[in-house]
């Protein structure tokens, strides 16, 4: 089913202020989608209310999640407008351009094409690792595979591990979990060597790691939030303290980090440029930020001087109408289409 938003025949300008939708628990519930959300659009639609999504899913290239959610939701979403957790990530390829990454999350070979979209040149994945030596975790669901990998998959194995990026959920977390692991207490990033006790308590850590998204839950369809990356860091985190008696040091993508929301904000300027003000000078943007997770939506719109509407189809799930105690958000709302009917009266 299509809706088509675009029958208004009279001109409307553009809106100064601009709509940040979170995904999963505020437009989708896994498979569903919810029910308010096609309203919503519309809305936005017929107000010429610029909009994008910025979600801590990912695991595909943004191309290929616009149109999964184009065809889901039913309303074109191009690419332009789609950030996923791991798209700012795309600025790491640079730095990383002759080292070999090891990129951790999702279905088969995808992470791996999205990181080689982002420009990456030299990717391990801990399945890989799996094909070549597949005592590396024996009791691992994955270890009979039905159709090889292909060996040009294969040819960066050997080499040592150089960064480690989790770019989305593990499907396998035992066997992440352990490769991960390797390659943090490896010898010098080669996954098959270890380091001795004392190089363990001297120098615990010498492959940097990226995580795309904190969160430690999120919301599908069913009845209570389910675990997400951020549950998969605290895992190792508790891991490696315990083997090395030392921190485990990374760093953060994705909501709330601010690096995202810069990287939003550029986006925003792409799809709708700042207004002048009368004086001549730039007028500051209004932007709204939807989400479900106070920690990750509210939070980081409040600290980056968004307004946040906090939904109750996900992750926050309040007794009454009460606000969240640490990271309050704007407003408290029932769903996303209350969200824009809010945000659409206070700017008339
Ligand atoms: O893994 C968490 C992620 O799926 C949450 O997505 O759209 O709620 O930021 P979103
Ligand atoms: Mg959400």
């Amino acid at each position: 089913q299509r809706h088509n938003f675009s029958s208004t025949t009279q001109i409307i300008p553009q809106a100064h202020y601009s709509v940040v939708f979170d995904i999963d628990g505020v437009l989708i519930k896994g498979k569903q989608v919810l029910p308010q959300t096609h309203r919503a659009l519309g809305l936005l639609q017929s107000n010429n209310v610029p909009y994008i999504f910025l979600t801590n899913g990912g695991g595909l290239k943004e191309a290929d999640k616009a149109d999964q959610l184009s065809k889901k939701i039913g309303v074109h979403i191009s690419p332009k407008q789609l950030i996923l957790s791991h798209s700012p990530m795309r600025e790491l390829a640079q730095k990383y351009e002759d080292s070999n990454v090891l990129v951790v999350g999702g279905n088969g070979s995808e992470c791996r094409h999205v990181a080689e979209h982002y420009g990456f040149k030299h990717i391990t994945t801990p399945e890989e690792v799996h094909a070549v030596f597949p005592s590396v975790c024996p009791s691992s669901a994955h270890e009979a595979r039905s159709v090889p990998l292909a060996e040009k998959y294969l040819q960066n194995v050997h080499r040592p591990v150089e960064a480690i990026m989790v770019f989305h959920d593990s499907v396998d977390w035992g066997r992440d979990l352990q490769v991960v692991m390797d390659a943090l207490t490896s010898r010098d990033g080669y996954l098959n060597s270890v380091k001795t006790q004392k190089e363990l308590h001297t120098t615990p850590q010498t492959v940097p790691l990226y995580f795309s998204n904190s969160d430690l839950v999120w919301s599908n369809e069913y009845p209570t939030p389910r675990f997400a990356q951020g549950t998969f860091r605290t895992c190792l985190e508790r891991i490696f303290e315990d083997k090395t008696g030392h921190k485990l040091q990374y760093t953060l993508y994705g909501k709330p980090m601010t690096t995202t929301y810069q990287y939003a904000e550029a986006v925003l300027n792409q799809i709708a440029p700042v207004h002048m003000g009368p004086d001549g000078m730039p007028r500051r943007r209004s932007v709204y930020a939807i989400g479900d997770n106070p920690y990750a939506d509210i939070a980081g719109a409040n600290g980056y001087g968004w307004q946040s509407l906090l939904v109750k189809t996900g992750v926050f799930q309040p007794e009454g109408d009460e606000n969240h105690h640490t990271h309050p958000a704007t407003a408290v709302v029932e769903d996303v289409e209350d969200a824009v009917r809010w945000i659409i009266s206070r700017e008339i």
